[in-house]
């Protein structure tokens, strides 16, 4: 790990008020959703045909057919369009940690990419010729498609799990190390169950939006297309082994150690808890038919729970984007030591892009600092604006906290620059607090910086420790 470089510089963009984390959160959440959408239609597509084979369901073949237009147009059209937004967001909002899963994993995503153009020949040809084909070579071509999303989930999902867990890799850079990482079989298995269910009430929503179908032949769809939902059963205990895989401090944000994400895993439990309920005892207990509203109602619950669940997922990695390696702003773990001497705004390339406005060379350093070490969490004056989380903090207090940024709050990476950048910071603060005015004096007293210098040795340059984060700061 000593090779690398502590920081790695990139054009930075800024989206304004709106914190970066979030844009791609959003992205990712539909992305994710309509994602696993596809990969449990195309299992239920093959239920559906194998049940017509066998003379089960005299309704399974129609209804397929019109399941398919559907899936094909969502997961193609949608689904293709959010998955390239999102990793060209990913890839302005954290070069580095996408520039690493791309060197680390080159082979595995190029097999991904596989599948999936494997996935789109397959969809386009049962578009094109399904109607038409005779009943095996419709379920071969459907075993086919599903089979090959499902391969891209898999091929993803060490990719994905491997950031959170990264285990035996850490030491040994091996890159099945990586791939089969702690997280790795639990994942896939949870999120094959997601897209089983997903799909499920999908086809619930589609049996009551189609027309054509009587009041009976709808009963009976719904009852055959519900069946995958019965998994749901098994998603406690594989969601159980899923926490157990994550490091202890992570899991700490979830169980009281972070609100939002206490919250956003309490809505995920709940939402799935309560269509999983719905599912076994309603739809397939006591067979009742859902009707179109209580199917889509169903399915939005299960995008809340998908939403709660992926919000999750990528905010238990905090401080990193990957753990244990890569700090959330790009920083190497083992780097900080480094940036400490040399400064993090040192070698920056890339010119503040209103410098002018600056009244002063400190307050452009200070500026210039916030966007390495702290844009990616957080803003000046829009959303958690760094402006407004210290605005009642004296002077001292704003020097004590950020050069202790990880003890402040242990989501936060340490902080990686010198004592004179901690101040710039400061007075950074100071300036847009008193409302930006035309001049501004520099500060460099000896002591004072002397004094940052104790407080950031006194933290140390590893990470913050989590269980401490219900508690507040330290101090
Ligand atoms: C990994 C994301 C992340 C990075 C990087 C980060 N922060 Fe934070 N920071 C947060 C979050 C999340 C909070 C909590 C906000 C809240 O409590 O509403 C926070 C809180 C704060 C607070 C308020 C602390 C308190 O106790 O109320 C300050 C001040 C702050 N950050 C400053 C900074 C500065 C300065 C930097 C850069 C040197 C930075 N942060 C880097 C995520 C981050």
């Amino acid at each position: 790990m000593s090779d690398m470089p502590p920081l790695e510089y990139f054009p930075v963009i800024d989206v304004g008020p709106l914190m970066k984390g979030l844009v791609i959160g959003g992205l990712g959440i539909f992305h994710v959703f309509l994602a696993q959408f596809a990969i449990g239609g195309g299992m239920l597509l093959c239920y559906l045909q194998w049940l017509h084979m066998r003379g089960a369901c005299r309704l399974a073949r129609r209804f397929a057919d019109d399941y398919f237009k559907v899936l094909v147009l969502v997961s193609f059209v949608l689904g293709a369009v959010t998955g390239v937004a999102m990793w060209f967001t990913s890839i302005q909002v954290s070069p580095r940690t996408i520039a690493t899963m791309v060197r680390e994993f080159h082979w595995v995503w190029a097999t991904e990419w596989t599948f999936f153009c494997l996935e789109v020949v397959a969809g386009y040809l049962f578009y094109r010729y399904g109607p038409r084909l005779t009943d095996p070579a419709r379920l071969q071509l459907l075993l086919l498609y599903s089979g090959a999303s499902w391969m891209s989930l898999f091929w993803i999902n060490g990719i994905l799990s491997w950031q959170l867990t990264p285990g035996g890799w850490l030491e040994s850079h091996d890159v099945w190390a990586g791939f089969f990482n702690p997280g790795f079989l639990p994942s896939l298995i949870f999120r094959t169950i997601s897209a089983a269910a997903i799909a499920a009430l999908a086809a619930c929503v589609l049996v009551n939006a189609v027309g054509g179908f009587s009041r009976e032949e709808r009963h009976e769809l719904v009852a055959v297309c519900a069946r995958p939902l019965v998994a749901m059963l098994a998603m406690p205990l594989v969601g159980a082994w899923y926490l157990a895989t994550m490091p202890a401090d992570s899991r700490g944000w979830t169980t009281g150690g972070s609100v939002p994400m206490t919250l956003f895993l309490t809505m995920a439990v709940g939402s799935s808890t309560l269509v999983g309920l719905y599912a076994v005892v309603a739809i397939l207990r006591q067979r009742l038919c859902v009707n179109g509203a209580t199917a889509t109602l169903l399915l939005a619950l299960a995008f809340a729970a998908t939403a709660g669940g992926e919000f999750v997922r990528e905010g238990v990695r905090k401080p990193f984007t990957i753990r244990e390696y890569l700090y959330s702003n790009s920083i190497a773990r083992d780097g900080i030591g480094q940036l400490r001497q040399r400064g993090c705004a040192t070698d920056d390339p890339y010119p503040l892009r209103d410098a002018a406005a600056y009244p002063n060379a400190q307050l452009a350093l200070g500026a210039k600092v916030f966007r390495v070490q702290c844009s990616v969490c957080h803003t000046l004056e829009g959303m958690n604006a760094v402006c407004e989380l210290a605005a009642t903090w004296s002077i001292d207090q704003r020097r004590l906290n950020i050069a202790q940024l990880q003890r402040t709050k242990p989501f936060m990476p340490p902080f990686a620059g010198t004592p004179a950048e901690v101040e710039a910071v400061v007075q950074l603060i100071g300036w847009i607090r008193a409302g930006r005015p035309p001049d501004w004096e520099e500060a460099h007293d000896a002591a004072v910086l002397a004094q940052i210098g104790r407080w950031l040795d006194e933290a140390g340059t590893g990470p913050g420790d989590a269980r401490l984060a219900a508690t507040g700061p330290l101090r």
